[in-house]
């Protein structure tokens, strides 16, 4: 039954020109996900998070100072885990809920689309897309967001591993160079995440 459903969804996304590796989900959908703390638990630390935090922050400590984009950036998980004195983070997200949540805070929240780019600058060190590029079409959006790298930028992807996720990065690994890779796991909730550094 659950097959049949898949297969339904699949003939369904397929006939409608879509992507079968994404999953895009509603602005209204996310502000719901907010407002009733479904993803309170991040704010707790997460091993994928841990790994980027990590290289911001060094890549900081080496450098007067740096400029980050976190793309889809939640309710600021990877923001809470950064070093802010030498870094200028600019976070962007649609969901108003996980935007107003975090205005206020030592940083610039910007309340749009990814699609959207009018306020963004053109030279981050790091833009990053964690867990959000199978919500979207991440090939143009990879490509469109690549122009706003820095000369020695990089862009940063965290996706959990699922077969959908393999497939992504079976077209990233094609199309971009892939600089750095890790994957981490967490034992606990039994996920694994891969973060590919790419350019
Ligand atoms: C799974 S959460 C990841 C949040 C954060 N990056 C992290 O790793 O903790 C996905 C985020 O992407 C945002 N999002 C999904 N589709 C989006 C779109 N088309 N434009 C802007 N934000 C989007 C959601 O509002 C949500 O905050």
């Amino acid at each position: 039954m659950k097959l049949l459903t898949r297969l339904k969804s699949a003939h369904r996304k397929l006939s409608q020109g879509e992507s079968l590796f994404t999953v895009p989900q509603s602005k209204s959908h996310w502000d719901k996900q907010y407002s009733t703390g479904k993803w309170d638990y991040l704010l707790e630390g997460q091993p994928n998070i841990s790994i980027m935090a990590n290289m911001i922050n060094k890549a900081a400590r080496h450098s007067s100072r740096i400029k980050v984009l976190d793309v889809g950036c939640g309710n600021g998980a990877l923001f809470h885990e950064l070093n802010l004195s030498k870094i200028d983070y600019t976070g962007s997200d649609f969901s108003s809920v996980a935007i107003d949540a975090l205005t206020g805070c030592d940083g610039r929240f910007i309340n749009a689309p990814v699609d959207d780019v009018s306020q963004l600058d053109d030279d981050y060190d790091f833009i990053i897309f964690s867990e959000i590029l199978y919500y979207g079409d991440y090939r143009e959006w990879l490509n469109k967001y690549r122009n706003r790298l820095s000369k020695r930028g990089v862009i940063v992807v965290s996706m959990y591993k699922t077969w959908r996720t393999t497939l992504i990065a079976n077209w990233i690994s094609k199309t971009y160079r892939i600089q750095e890779s890790f994957i981490v796991k967490s034992c606990l909730r039994r996920v694994a995440w891969n973060i590919y550094v790419i350019r």
